[in-house]
């Protein structure tokens, strides 16, 4: 696999020209624990994930929000892994991710793409993150089972991964890895005869 190195002006270093909101994206390990995602902010990463693509127009996605300081934050933070609370319990705002997966309690699915297309409603919202100034950094180190238990997600939806969301309280990392353009072309085709 070919890979690339990229450090904190990766866009201009790789040539690549891409946007700066692109460029500038990297997941923080620390966060500063005295920023607030306000209400005004809060309410623009829901809209930029609002407005994202889906299968069919199916949007199936939703989110449950709670800010430091909240009552639902502690419902949160409790069931987070003990890698994930280092940093994500200083973040402003956590996000948890979910997507309707299935039609109610049946086997069918809802949207054969219902985790894509979350996906592209989480890029939405980071990058409209990026654009207020704030970071986040998603994340899967928490107990699935626990934060299903607390939150009791309908049926047919399923929680995916969570976000945190604030001030980075950091720089990003030098030598962040990426596979190269090449490889992305190459690396699932089997070679012409
Ligand atoms: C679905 C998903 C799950 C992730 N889970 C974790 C995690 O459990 N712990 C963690 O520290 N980072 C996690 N990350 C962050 C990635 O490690 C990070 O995005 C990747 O290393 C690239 O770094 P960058 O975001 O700074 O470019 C996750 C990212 C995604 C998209």
């Amino acid at each position: 696999m070919r890979r690339d190195q990229a450090g904190p002006e990766a866009g201009v270093r790789t040539g690549g020209g891409i946007h700066p909101l692109l460029a500038g994206r990297f997941s923080p390990s620390r966060f500063d624990p005295d920023a607030v995602v306000d209400d005004g902010a809060l309410g623009l990463l829901l809209e930029a994930a609002r407005w994202a693509p889906s299968a069919g127009n199916s949007q199936p996605w939703g989110f449950f929000v709670s800010r430091r300081g909240e009552p639902g934050h502690g419902r949160v933070v409790r069931h987070l892994a003990a890698s994930s609370a280092r940093w994500a319990t200083d973040a402003g705002l956590l996000v948890v991710t979910s997507a309707r997966r299935y039609v109610d309690d049946t086997p069918l699915l809802y949207s054969e793409f219902a985790d894509y297309d979350l996906g592209q409603a989480v890029a939405h919202m980071t990058l409209q993150a990026e654009a207020l100034g704030l970071a986040s950094h998603q994340f899967r180190a928490f107990d699935l089972e626990g934060l299903t238990e607390e939150l009791r997600p309908l049926p047919g939806w399923e929680i995916i991964s969570m976000i945190a969301l604030g001030r980075a309280a950091e720089e990003p990392p030098e030598g962040r890895d990426r596979r190269s353009v090449a490889d992305l072309l190459s690396a699932p085709w089997t070679p012409e005869a």
